[in-house]
């Protein structure tokens, strides 16, 4: 079974989207097995987005990430992975698909509602910077 991690970034918790999210995500049969409400501090959002140091939008990105509360997640399904990307729609909302979480709420590019792991090893690096083993769990 896979395993992937996403985040309600810090415009979808101020646009209330924190349950819709979810929904989104349990509607598809992805199982929530770690959840918490936190808030990063910069040095924590620059470690999380560390494969985007050097980039131009790094710096934007994780001053914003740091900037407010956001809700982490670990999801379990066949296919988390892919299945959690489906619903959020491409990075950028304008390319993303009708329906999408992205398409329907993002702001702009940065501002884009959820994050979501893009590969298997990406997943455990991600899942492992916000969760123990007293935290995830199997049901
Ligand atoms: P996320 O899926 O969290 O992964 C990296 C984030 O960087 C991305 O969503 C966006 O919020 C942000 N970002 C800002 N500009 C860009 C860009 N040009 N390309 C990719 N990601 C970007």
């Amino acid at each position: 079974m896979e395993r992937t991690l996403s985040i309600v970034k810090p415009d979808g918790v101020q646009k209330h989207l924190i349950g819709e999210v979810i929904k989104r995500f349990e509607d598809d049969g992805l199982k929530v097995v770690g959840l918490k409400m936190i808030s990063m501090d910069k040095k924590e959002a620059e470690g999380f987005y560390s494969v985007h140091r050097g980039k131009p939008f790094y710096e934007s990105l994780t001053t914003f990430m740091s900037s407010g509360p956001v809700v982490v997640m670990a999801l379990e399904g066949e296919g988390a992975i892919s299945k959690t990307r489906e619903l959020m729609g491409a990075t950028d909302h304008k390319q993303a698909k009708e329906g999408t979480l992205r398409r329907q709420y993002a702001t702009n590019i940065e501002r884009n509602v959820v994050h979501g792991s893009d590969a298997l090893e990406t997943a455990a690096f991600e899942i492992k910077y916000f969760f123990n083993s007293l935290e995830m769990f199997e049901y």
